[in-house]
């Protein structure tokens, strides 16, 4: 990614402040359910660490690297979490270096829908992450750019997988699928062709994010049927936030709120760090917040070029969690494994586990030790929200 100056055209929408869309009327996460997020553990060590580890290789698009980490990524969610879907959306593009041959560039996206959803008719959590890495200089790894939130984005599927299950087959149970205007999904797209080759341009960067939000916007999706069912023209629009991770690993990160239009969501995502760092389930100790600007400055990060223009070119919310300033070993042959700074993966892990899990209203299916359950009124009151 590249610093770039603020987009009038993008300042211009953000008349609505403060105005999260009615589908993310959720419930804060309990105490109890914050403590019971899991840590990632040994699986995201950089020598060892099943998730993380084989992606700390150089993987250029049209290299073996770029290869081998794609069979990495769709054995994990094969073998790991058979239950989400798996699509690749391929494209090819000369770049500077290619001396006119057209170069692979592949995105992979992996999704977990209500099993009874039409085409359209879900929104979907987006979480991204770009898996490629950088050509120059020779040997770069990349572990904060970002090999780290890839394998984050992996450890967060699998902890939701669980509750996003039971949630579904207990409204599928209830006969409720379907019948509200809230079937919210998941989605992570692994992104290719982010960096540029030379010299980061519009034409030489964002390669893999620009074919994908292009080819979203034309592809309508197929119409409704019967019309009850809620339906969204085209896969971009069924984005309810295209939350983009990059540059994360190094330790004290400074992540400022970007845009207005989301402030409301970096809000919430801020009040987890705060919470969580409060009932002592982080382990990083930084100078300061993650996430600092939740109370006053909204949305006057300077704006940072990458993965989420195209998407937001197209009319996506985005928030982007990006540190400002880069971490120091940003695109130097440093960004490797040995200099992330392991408690603060962590800690993002369970960070972006819990925003999750809230935005997924996963509180409806969680049963609070010591506290009789009743899903039935629960989700009745889903539905009056909604209604
Ligand atoms: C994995 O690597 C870490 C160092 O990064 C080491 O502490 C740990 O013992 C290793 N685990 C195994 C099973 O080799
Ligand atoms: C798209 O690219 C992926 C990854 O290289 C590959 O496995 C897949 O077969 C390609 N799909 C098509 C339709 O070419
Ligand atoms: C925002 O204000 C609340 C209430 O005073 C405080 O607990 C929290 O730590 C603050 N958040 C940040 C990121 O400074
Ligand atoms: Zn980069």
């Amino acid at each position: 990614m590249f610093f770039s100056l603020p987009h009038s055209l993008i300042l211009l929408t953000s008349a609505i402040l403060f105005q999260p869309p009615t589908v993310t009327a959720y419930k804060p996460l309990s105490d109890s359910f914050l403590r019971a997020i899991p840590s990632p553990d040994d699986t995201i060590d950089p020598v060892n660490g099943s998730l993380l580890a084989p992606l700390l290789i150089p993987r250029v698009p049209g290299t073996p690297g770029q290869k081998t980490v794609q069979h990495h990524l769709v054995n994990y969610f094969q073998t790991e979490l058979p239950r989400w879907s798996i699509e690749w959306q391929n494209s090819t593009s000369p770049t500077p270096i290619s001396g006119g041959a057209e170069i692979p560039f592949a995105n992979l996206i992996v999704r977990r829908e209500p099993p009874w959803v039409q085409p359209g008719q879900s929104n979907l959590l987006t979480l991204v992450a770009h898996y490629d890495s950088k050509y120059q200089p020779e040997g770069f790894i990349g572990a904060t750019d970002s090999a780290a939130p890839c394998a984050m984005l992996m450890h967060v599927a699998k902890v939701v997988d669980a509750h996003v299950t039971r949630m579904y087959d207990e409204m599928a149970a209830l006969g409720e699928g379907g019948s509200v205007a809230m079937d919210m999904g998941i989605q992570i797209i692994f992104l290719d062709g982010e960096e540029a080759f030379i010299k980061w341009t519009d034409e030489d960067s964002l390669y893999g994010s620009r074919a994908l939000a292009s080819e979203w916007s034309q592809t309508p999706n197929p119409p409704s049927s019967p019309s009850k069912f809620y339906h969204h023209r085209t896969p971009l629009s069924q984005i309810s936030l295209f939350l983009l991770l990059d540059l994360l690993g190094a330790s004290s990160p400074q992540v400022p709120s970007y845009f207005p239009t989301t402030h409301w969501a970096y809000t919430h995502l801020s009040t987890i760090e705060t919470r969580l760092r409060s009932l002592q389930l982080l382990e990083s100790t930084p100078t300061a917040p993650f996430l600092p600007d939740a109370n006053g400055t909204m949305g006057h990060g300077h704006r940072v070029s990458d993965d989420h223009l195209p998407f937001m070119g197209g009319g996506v919310e985005v928030l982007h969690v990006i540190p400002s300033p880069f971490p120091g070993v940003w695109h130097k042959m440093v960004d490797d494994g040995a200099h992330l700074d392991m408690p603060t993966v962590r800690d993002w892990c369970r960070i972006v586990g819990a925003f999750v899990l809230e935005w997924l209203d996963m509180m409806e299916v969680w049963d609070e030790p010591g506290e009789e359950v009743e899903v039935e009124s629960g989700m009745a009151e889903r539905k009056r929200w909604v209604a």
